[in-house]
């Protein structure tokens, strides 16, 4: 297949706009940049739209897609049983990075929904993304665009290396502002529950609803995952990471000792300024400035991604307190490391 790619800048084009609409209206693919990551997205509306999404990811059929909506009030054609907090959380979060879990009506078929009775909906803040679905009648089911297992993409050159020939349309929008996932949050649930941690703090929520909510992305590992996506490997560079938790001076002691010891390997180290300034003779890749966890979001798949690029077999980071967007960066840290956290 040939993939067409498009600038951001010429989407009010008469020809692309066409194309777009012929595109999805067929059911093909067209892969758009977001706030958080890429996705890559097909009518929501059509089962067969959600085949070919898995086809391209690679992505096991249980795992559910997220419905992207162009603005709050096409949410009512989709869901049953709005909850009572779904309107506050709209009205402070949307448009933004927050998804919410929904009971599905028998508009959005199962394919979307991994077989599931509920439904994600999100509505993007990306200039592109909306225009996109401006222009659209239908709502697009978009996971993140990285073939299923691979850190998620943040910048054009990720989904051009994961998608290149596979879908029909490519939107080249730069580099993802967020670069972490949308925040997941259950309102089929008696207490809202967070299934997945992202820009939307958990406080952040809590001080909408005036009142706490449940934290779910932490039990990561009972035997049945809250959301499909949880029981997944995600996020993991090729190589093994080795997350380190314990003062600047121990990770970078550590590491310089692993470098030593493991003479022969390929080894990676990613990482504040302060600790990869500190590192000689392995490939490195600074987050950014350790206060500035926006900054270190923004980087973090990209970084991974560089360790897959170079075939690098050990990689080292270390970890981020956990306040505010630290949170999801963590969450992503665990799940890339499988869970593997070595205390310093
Ligand atoms: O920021 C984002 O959310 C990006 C951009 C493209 O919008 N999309 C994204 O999609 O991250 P995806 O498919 O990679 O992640 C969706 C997550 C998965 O963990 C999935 O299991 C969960 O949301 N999910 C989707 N529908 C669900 C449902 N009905 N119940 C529980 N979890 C659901
Ligand atoms: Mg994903």
């Amino acid at each position: 297949m040939e993939t067409k790619v498009y600038q951001a800048h010429e989407l009010h084009e008469k020809h692309i706009i066409a194309h777009i609409k012929s595109t999805i209206q067929k059911g093909g693919l067209i892969v758009f940049p977001t706030e958080t990551v890429y996705g890559i997205g097909g009518n929501a509306l059509s089962s067969q739209s959600a085949k070919h999404i898995f086809e391209a990811k690679g992505r096991p059929q249980d795992n559910p897609l997220i419905v992207h909506i162009k603005e709050k009030k096409v949410l009512d054609q989709y869901v049953k049983h709005k909850s009572v907090y779904a309107e506050l959380l709209m009205d402070a979060f949307w448009p933004g990075p927050l998804t919410l879990i929904f009971d599905k009506n028998e508009k959005i078929p199962y394919e979307v929904t991994g077989g599931l009775e509920t439904v994600a909906v999100r509505m993007p803040k990306h200039e592109v993304a909306q225009t996109l679905l401006n222009m659209l009648d239908v709502p697009l089911c978009a996971p993140s665009a990285n073939i299923s297992g691979k850190p998620s993409s943040t910048r054009f050159s990720h989904v051009l290396q994961d998608f290149n020939g596979k879908v029909d349309i490519m939107i080249d929008g730069g580099s993802s502002d967020i670069g972490l996932e949308s925040t997941v949050l259950d309102l089929t649930q008696p207490i809202p529950t967070i299934l997945r941690p992202g820009a939307i703090t958990k406080k952040m929520i809590e001080s909408v609803l005036k009142m706490p909510i449940i934290d779910g992305a932490i039990h990561l590992t009972t035997e049945k995952p809250k959301s499909p996506g949880m029981k997944y490997k995600h996020y993991a560079p090729k190589g093994r990471v080795h997350l380190l938790d314990g003062s600047i001076k121990d990770v970078i002691c550590y590491i310089n000792q692993a470098i030593t010891e493991k003479k022969g390997h390929k080894i990676g180290v990613i990482g504040v300024k302060e600790v990869v300034a500190s590192i000689l003779g392995v490939y490195k890749v600074s987050l950014g400035e350790q206060d500035n966890l926006n900054e270190v979001g923004h980087n973090l798949f990209d970084a991974l991604r560089q360790m897959d690029d170079l075939d690098i077999e050990d990689i080292y980071i270390h970890t981020f307190n956990q306040d505010d967007l630290g949170e999801a960066i963590m969450n992503r840290l665990s799940k890339a490391s499988n869970y593997r956290v070595i205390k310093l």
